[in-house]
């Protein structure tokens, strides 16, 4: 959102502005490199190719994990191309302007990257082989990561409280909006050949078995050899060890790294260290009013 924008473009174009937010058909969207005219063009527009591949989640799910499994995956093991490319360059952000840019500039077949909701996400999908990859997370543990990369990167709002944080993530007041809409509206596409959902915990729990399935489904066959060099170096310690993967080189106009660091704990079940027994109570209510309706179980339910 450029400082000067107008009020009624504005609203012309279904958005309004907060302090440091604005809202983009009902969903909050940090106000720096992200606008509303980006996310117009990106729905209506932006064509989406057969041989896309989309890594899609709700932020703090493992984004930047999934991100380097399938950048190694592609390289068939070959860790040249992670130590030597930016992440955000090896599989943009659509959603945001310089994300855009690079996604309009990459020679096919693209990797990219997305937080966006289905609703949001370009219509063009409806039309295309595209595969999209959606990766979850136990929602306490993706409250508890994004609460405290809200104090690290710097076009976030930093929240007052943990209760105060809870309520809007539970309302939906975050940006990228609720998680439950997120993840109803993606799961949606269970059972679409295009489709493949997959969760931090089995990473985590198995992530040769991981790797396994995701070649599967993008039909990629690695010798038993290159799936082991992707395990290796799609661990927590060798992405916090790769600049290329760490974000150390996003500028400090972004990340206040007294703050915290991207690559945090890399654990599951990292909530009980942090939520009360009354915030963790006052978060299933919700959970179970809002899942039951999915009918699908993970691992953390
Ligand atoms: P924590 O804050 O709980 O440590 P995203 O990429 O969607 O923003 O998610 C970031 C979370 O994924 C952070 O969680 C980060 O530490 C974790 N993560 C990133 N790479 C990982 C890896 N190789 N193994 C395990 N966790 C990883």
């Amino acid at each position: 959102m450029s400082p000067g924008q107008k009020q009624e473009d504005l609203q012309q174009l279904g958005a309004t502005m907060t302090a440091e937010y604005f809202t983009y058909k009902g969903v909050l969207f940090p106000g720096v490199n992200y606008s509303p005219e980006t996310l117009k063009y990106l729905e209506n527009e932006f064509q989406v190719q057969d041989n896309d591949i989309f890594n899609i989640t709700y932020p703090k799910s493992g984004t930047v994990w999934m991100l380097e499994i399938l950048s190694l995956i592609r390289c068939e093991g070959d860790p040249d191309w992670v130590r030597s490319v930016l992440n955000w360059e090896r599989a943009p952000w659509v959603e945001n302007q310089s994300g855009l840019e690079a996604a309009l500039k990459y020679p096919p077949p693209r990797l990219l990257t997305s937080h966006l909701p289905v609703q949001l996400f370009p219509k063009s999908l409806q039309r295309s082989k595209a595969k999209i990859i959606y990766t979850l997370r136990c929602p306490r543990d993706v409250l508890v990561s994004l609460y405290h990369f809200t104090h690290v990167l710097r076009i976030f709002k930093c929240p007052s409280s943990m209760d105060t944080f809870l309520e809007d993530f539970l309302s939906g007041n975050v940006p990228y909006g609720s998680w439950f809409d997120h993840v109803t509206g993606w799961m949606g596409l269970k059972g679409n050949e295009n489709f493949f959902s997959i969760t931090y915990e089995e990473l985590q729990q198995d992530l040769p078995g991981s790797v396994r399935r995701i070649c599967r489904f993008l039909g990629k066959e690695l010798s038993e050899e290159q799936l082991a060099a992707v395990v290796e170096n799609a661990s927590f310690q060798s992405m916090k060890g790769n600049k290329m993967s760490n974000f150390s080189q996003l500028s400090d106009e972004f990340m206040n790294r007294q703050k915290g660091e991207f690559m945090r704990k890399g654990i599951c079940g990292d909530w009980r260290n942090h939520l009360s027994e009354a915030q963790s109570q006052r978060f299933d209510t919700v959970y179970q009013e809002r899942m039951q309706c999915l009918g699908v179980t993970f691992p953390w339910d």
